[in-house]
């Protein structure tokens, strides 16, 4: 045989069907059992094995994924499961991954349909929250690199010159809440900024940034020569789904010329529902929004935009 195609697709079909039957079951009958159990050390061992040096079979592998795999998975999906911000997935989306998977598009580039899907989902989600329908984005893992991108599309827009001198002493510091999801300060960590130029802003009561203090601490970072580049205002905070204040982070944005980036992982769906979307006013105003499908948005895999 040459290729990794299958001499015979018969076989593989018939487990194919039997695989699409099994996770429906799954789907259907998901409340039933556990939201999640422990993984005894005797199925984690069969994760310690020595590389194999011939392949192997499918049907066995496919056991191995139904008593080892799936009986310890994260729980997410299940109607029980109340752990942080995580999306469920739906029915409809694991076979969107099973339609995906079979064209192996490569959206790097090129010229071909799946570039057409990216775009218009970008256009959805840029009109979904009232920013321009020309505004562009990308679609990227999840919002901690959507956050890194913003923190780096920033820096280089408020200063050209670092894209090839590098910091070279400039001392650009930025704002966020100290609520704020931890991979922003790892976002300036990896842009080389140091996460000691992430100033984190006080709370107030309702576990919103206090413009105030913000609009402070800008003064004095200034005084001292520093160079405030960004503010990054959380919709939706990862511990108790506070919104700051946006309009008035927008303000002081514009009024310092700093960059406004807003941190909507899994909040800036609130932007759809006609009861909670003023919470979110001034979301439109951002220069760039890190937003992720897979929360909220209920899309199986970990999928963002920024
Ligand atoms: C507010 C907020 N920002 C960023 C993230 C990081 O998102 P991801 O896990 O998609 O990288 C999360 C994840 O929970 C979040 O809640």
């Amino acid at each position: 045989m040459s290729g990794l195609d299958p001499e015979d697709f018969a076989p593989l079909r018939a487990l194919a069907h039997r695989m699409l039957d099994d996770v429906f079951d799954r789907a259907e009958q998901m409340g039933d059992g556990p939201v999640w159990q422990p993984m005894p050390q005797q199925a984690r061992d069969a994760f310690n094995l020595d590389l194999p040096e011939k392949g192997q079979d499918a049907e066995a592998l496919y056991g191995q994924f139904l008593d080892q795999i799936r009986p310890y998975s994260n729980g997410n999906p299940h109607p029980g499961f109340m752990g942080w911000v995580q999306g469920a997935g739906t029915p409809i989306g694991i076979l969107a991954e099973l339609l995906s998977a079979s064209l192996n598009d490569n959206c790097g580039g090129r010229d071909h349909a799946a570039i057409e899907v990216e775009r218009q989902v970008i256009r959805w989600a840029a009109e979904m929250v009232g920013m321009p329908k020309e505004a562009s984005g990308c679609l990227v893992t999840g919002s901690s690199l959507a956050n890194f991108i913003g923190v780096i599309t920033a820096s280089r827009v408020v200063s050209p010159e670092l894209r090839r001198e590098g910091l070279s002493g400039r001392k650009l510091v930025g704002y966020a809440a100290e609520t704020a999801h931890g991979c922003v300060s790892r976002a300036f960590d990896l842009a080389g900024l140091g996460s000691d130029a992430l100033r984190l802003i006080p709370v107030d009561e309702l576990h919103r940034m206090d413009d105030l203090a913000l609009a402070q601490r800008i003064r004095e970072d200034r005084e001292a020569g520093y160079h405030p580049f960004i503010i990054i205002g959380t919709a939706g905070s990862v511990d108790c789904g506070a919104v700051d204040p946006l309009e008035a982070l927008a303000d002081i944005a514009q009024a310092e010329k700093c960059w406004f980036h807003v941190d909507g992982a899994f909040g800036a769906f609130a932007r759809l529902s006609p009861e909670h979307a003023i919470m979110l006013d001034g979301i439109e105003r951002a220069d760039s929004l890190a937003l992720d499908f897979h929360k909220w948005g209920q899309v199986p895999t970990t999928r963002a935009v920024c």
